[in-house]
């Protein structure tokens, strides 16, 4: 066997004169794609070629995975789409390459395949994968306001056929080695210790390539392809407009036109994929990426290995954090005042496992991991205790004082208040310095984003590995200071509260929630608040208004009075069947939903204004950060403050102005706008 090394790459030959091309990109923990990448991937398949093996095989030598796509940090350096068109062909020229290989082809793949990596490994002739649920195939780019451009849509539609190629790119969802297999797009799957053997076999035994069935291939029919064109830009339109996300509808169009002709597919891919790269939704939501990798790295102290999380309080909250710690592989104790209020928790987290989890093996390992704990036994055992209980500080300090004692003197004691101060909380406490917020929001397990609230005795390691958990258990931490509502409830209250005087006003609820959906939120403020619950929106408002001297609309007090509490009490502004809200159809021609828009979106724009003003996050992007993934503030704009800096402070402000005439003071605006029109060199006058 013979070695030649390279930067990123490295070949062998064995001795049954089959090459192993193994990438380890030198200056990275990921395999990514980038020119240099391609260049040096060209240069060994040229003298691959030369050499003439018998195959070759494609592997990885991070642990990780086999490619986790385009380098993204890349995306942000394009600055026209001629520069976007020859990286683009520079990397379809290196997969043709690969393609037109005279010999056996295989991609050997373990771990993350995916973007930039689906596309090189369906340029090989075979898939082979690991068995494993952590080995994941896929095409995201659509998330990234893309398409593929590597010839990823020219070779997965001829190879499992429109419908089901199409599914994959336009959801951009990545699959299991199992479920490729299914779907055609993996030739074999087998466990780690056999992959090598797997890929040698495939290599002597060169079977014929996977041929889609004929009832895949008939969805590729060009007298089909209009119709179905239709129906996948009508499931993608419920998701995503065609104004704010055009990427998956030029896919749509790219395979209508072209998808039983590859060169033709392969230049449209890089001719589209040129324009939407330098487009603002790709650009916004690149950012929306990075921003999460910003809060994912606040998490990294891996000096904190916590094993046992207790929790206190098994009521919305406290039970269903404890289920998605158990199921995130945390050893779980739950507590509560009697045995029966923990009951129902238990019943919801095996409702949890069972949707997530499937296999019964894995279900009754989770539902292990979560232990009933009425007495509190795991207080003394627990690295990480989590508060749930009642929003009554009176109460919590009680329980602080009672529990500290048996704490483990390192252990963090976290609490998921949503409004107490914790500098009202610390004086139960004899080491003060371990409480910290940890804001998590409901439903537990949909909710990505945890505010970690610091309190002004909070120590920093504290903080640090509060942050930490965070991240093991899958959530995106958001480090806030312990101010009123802390970020994210705050700068939406004043939103829904716009939209309940709106509604009070006489405008339809519909009307308001489309006015918001335009805009790009996933839900309007009418039915977020149903959603929530009414009562614990005015709970929140009122704690906001204390502070912040806000008004609150006598609509929503009302209804909370009358007991329609939005979607849980089969009533709120809307009336729910089946869980679903009944709106009534209301034509937009008679309201104003401009004005509507820039009510709503004003009023959380100042908000934002006043909170980094008051430094409730450190830094702007913090702030955008946690308002998309706390509520999923429009990602193709990218967060509160970006879209003000896109649109300009000068223009916004004089709308606030504007509206406050009109509208009255709460549109006043804050003081912090100052500041941005200073710094951007706008003025006030
Ligand atoms: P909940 O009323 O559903 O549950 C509270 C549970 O705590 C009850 O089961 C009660 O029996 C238990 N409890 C009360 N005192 C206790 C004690 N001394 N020892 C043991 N258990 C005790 O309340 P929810 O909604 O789960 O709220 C809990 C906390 O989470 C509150 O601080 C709330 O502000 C916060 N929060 C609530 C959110 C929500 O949407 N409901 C969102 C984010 C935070």
């Amino acid at each position: 066997m013979d070695n030649t090394s390279h930067n990123h790459f490295r070949t062998e030959t064995d001795s049954d004169n089959i090459v192993w091309l193994h990438f380890d990109k030198a200056d990275g923990a990921t395999n990514v794609l980038n020119a240099e990448v391609f260049e040096q991937l060209d240069e060994h398949l040229r003298s691959i070629a030369a050499q003439c093996p018998r195959g070759l095989v494609i592997l990885s030598d991070k642990s990780n995975g086999f490619i986790a796509g385009a380098d993204i940090t890349a995306f942000t350096k394009v600055t026209s789409k001629n520069q976007a068109l020859d990286f683009l062909r520079m990397g379809q020229d290196v997969f043709n390459r690969l393609e037109a290989l005279p010999f056996p082809t295989v991609a050997l793949i373990h771990g993350f395949c995916l973007g930039g990596g689906t596309e090189l490994s369906l340029a090989c002739r075979y898939r082979i994968t690991r068995d494993d649920p952590g080995t994941r195939l896929g095409l995201p780019e659509v998330k990234l306001g893309i398409h593929p451009g590597w010839g990823g849509s020219a070779r997965m539609v001829p190879l499992l056929g429109g419908l089901k190629a199409m599914d994959l790119i336009l959801s951009g969802r990545s699959i299991d080695g199992r479920t490729g297999k299914r779907l055609g797009l993996v030739d074999m799957v087998v466990p780690e210790r056999h992959l090598q053997d797997a890929a040698r076999k495939m290599v002597f035994d060169a079977p014929l390539p996977h041929q889609p069935a004929w009832y895949d291939r008939l969805s590729n029919n060009v007298l089909l392809r209009p119709l179905l064109a239709g129906v996948f830009a009508k499931q993608v339109a419920k998701r995503a407009s065609k104004q704010h996300y055009p990427s998956p509808y030029a896919m749509i169009d790219i395979w209508r036109k072209h998808a039983t002709d590859k060169p033709a597919m392969l230049a449209a891919e890089a001719e589209s994929l040129g324009k939407l790269i330098t487009g603002i939704t790709a650009q916004n939501l690149v950012r929306v990426f990075f921003l999460q990798e910003q809060l994912k790295s606040l998490g990294k102290d891996k000096s904190f290995t916590p094993r046992h999380v207790h929790v206190i309080g098994a009521g919305t909250m406290g039970g269903d954090i404890a289920a998605w710690c158990a199921f995130r592989g945390f050893h779980v104790t739950l507590q509560d005042q009697s045995p029966e209020r923990i009951a129902p928790a238990m019943k919801r987290a095996y409702t949890l496992f069972k949707r997530k989890l499937k296999r019964p093996l894995k279900i009754n390992a989770a539902m292990d991991r979560l232990m009933p704990d009425h007495q509190g036994m795991g207080v003394a055992q627990a690295d990480i205790v989590i508060e749930a209980i009642f929003e009554d500080a009176e109460v919590k300090r009680s329980l602080y004082s009672d529990i500290e004692p048996r704490m483990k003197p390192d252990a963090i004691l976290a609490t998921n208040t949503s409004s107490i101060p914790l500098e009202e909380l610390t004086s139960a406490l004899s080491k003060p310095e371990r409480l910290i917020g940890l804001h998590f929001f409901n439903p537990v397990a949909m909710m990505q984003l945890v505010e970690v609230v610091n309190g002004k005795s909070t120590a920093a390691a504290v903080s640090a590995q509060a942050m930490a958990f965070t991240r093991k258990i899958d959530r995106l931490p958001l480090p806030v200071t312990s101010t009123p509502g802390f970020l994210v409830n705050r700068i939406l209250m004043p939103y829904l509260m716009e939209a309940v005087v709106l509604e009070a006003e006489g405008v339809p609820a519909a009307v308001i929630d489309r006015a918001a959906t335009t805009f790009g939120m996933p839900m309007g403020p009418v039915q977020l608040a149903d959603t929530v619950g009414l009562d614990i929106c005015l709970h929140v408002a009122e704690i906001l208004a204390e502070h912040f001297n806000a008004e609150i609309p006598e609509r929503l007090r009302k209804l909370v009075k009358d007991g329609n509490l939005g979607r849980k009490s089969g009533r709120g502004f809307y009336e729910y069947k089946k869980g679903k809200p009944v709106k009534q159809k209301a034509g937009s021609g008679n309201w104003n939903m401009e004005e509507i828009t820039n009510r709503l979106v004003l009023r959380l724009l100042n908000e934002s204004v006043s909170c980094l003003r008051e430094h409730v996050v450190s830094e702007a992007d913090l702030l955008d950060a946690g308002m998309i993934f706390g509520t999923g503030f429009a990602p193709f704009r990218g967060g509160p403050i970006h879209y003000l800096d896109a649109v300009g402070a000068k223009a916004l402000y004089k709308q606030l102005e504007t509206l406050k005439s009109l509208r009255g003071d709460r549109f006043t605006p804050d003081p912090g706008w100052e500041a941005l029109l200073n710094s951007s060199g706008e003025e006030t006058t």
